[in-house]
């Protein structure tokens, strides 16, 4: 996989990247990581990148000529047109699926917008996918970027290794992670959930997924619509919605 990262702020997308699973997947040539510097793409006397928005308002925009150069330049090496992603909060939300599918992209250029947003003429030459990672507002686009890279980066074949993949498939049936302890048994008077000291692999198992639909259905009940269950687990969930009602009934 290689991303390419047109931004004012390269430092900071290499920095962040070049740490953890995503740097060692760096060094292993797995991933590759080029942040470009849009301002070395504005041939002016002061590299200036930004200008006053036509028909006034606040702030300032970057200007389309700086971010077209830059991109050209990827064009040219890479000798095709690839996905641009733009990192704004007008675009897509970002989740697993979408991640997934830009895993299997040979390339993917990310677009980093700062002040106001950038010119729109150039975003209707060269960007492909508009994306937002959640409905708030950030000061610029490296920080959704690294964002998006970090969860494309895992479903890339060779990134995690065989222990960090098994993690993986936990979001793969849109239920969250059940809840996990290591040692001791015993801290700050909590004991370890007895099943998961047993050695019993199917109970154990059970116990996981159960935990994994409560949670679910506590926190992100929306998810369960496009869950895998079977008609046994959608019995269990209504079981669960009709005893919590009862015992908030009870407490009132
Ligand atoms: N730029 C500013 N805020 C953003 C967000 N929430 N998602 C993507 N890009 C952004």
């Amino acid at each position: 996989m290689n991303f390419y990262v047109l931004t004012l702020f390269p430092d900071m997308i290499t920095q962040g990247m070049n740490t953890s699973i995503t740097g060692r997947a760096i060094a292993k040539g797995v991933l590759n990581l080029e942040a470009i510097n849009i301002r070395d793409f504005a041939y002016n006397k002061h590299q200036k990148v930004d200008d006053y928005p036509y028909g006034g308002g606040a702030g300032m925009l970057m200007q389309a000529e700086p971010v077209y150069l830059s991109y050209e330049s990827i064009v040219k090496r890479v000798g095709k047109r690839p996905r641009v992603v733009y990192l704004t909060p007008q675009g897509r939300v970002f989740n697993q699926k979408m991640a997934r599918e830009m895993a299997l992209e040979e390339e993917i250029v990310f677009l980093c917008g700062h002040y106001e947003g950038i010119d729109e003429r150039v975003l209707e030459e060269i960007v492909t996918d508009y994306v937002s990672i959640g409905d708030y507002v950030l000061t610029g686009g490296e920080l959704p970027a690294m964002v998006m890279m970090d969860s494309i980066s895992r479903m890339v074949p060779g990134v995690l290794n065989n222990q960090e993949s098994g993690e993986t498939e936990s979001f793969a049936g849109n239920l969250l992670e059940y809840p996990q302890y290591s040692r001791p048994e015993e801290w700050h008077g909590k004991k370890v959930p007895e099943v998961l000291l047993s050695g019993h692999h199917e109970n154990v198992a059970k116990w996981r997924r159960e935990q994994a639909i409560v949670r679910t259905l506590k926190n992100r009940p929306d998810l369960l619509k496009e869950a895998d269950l079977t008609n046994k687990e959608w019995n269990f969930i209504r079981q669960l919605k009709k005893q919590w009602k009862e015992e908030q009934e009870e407490a009132l």
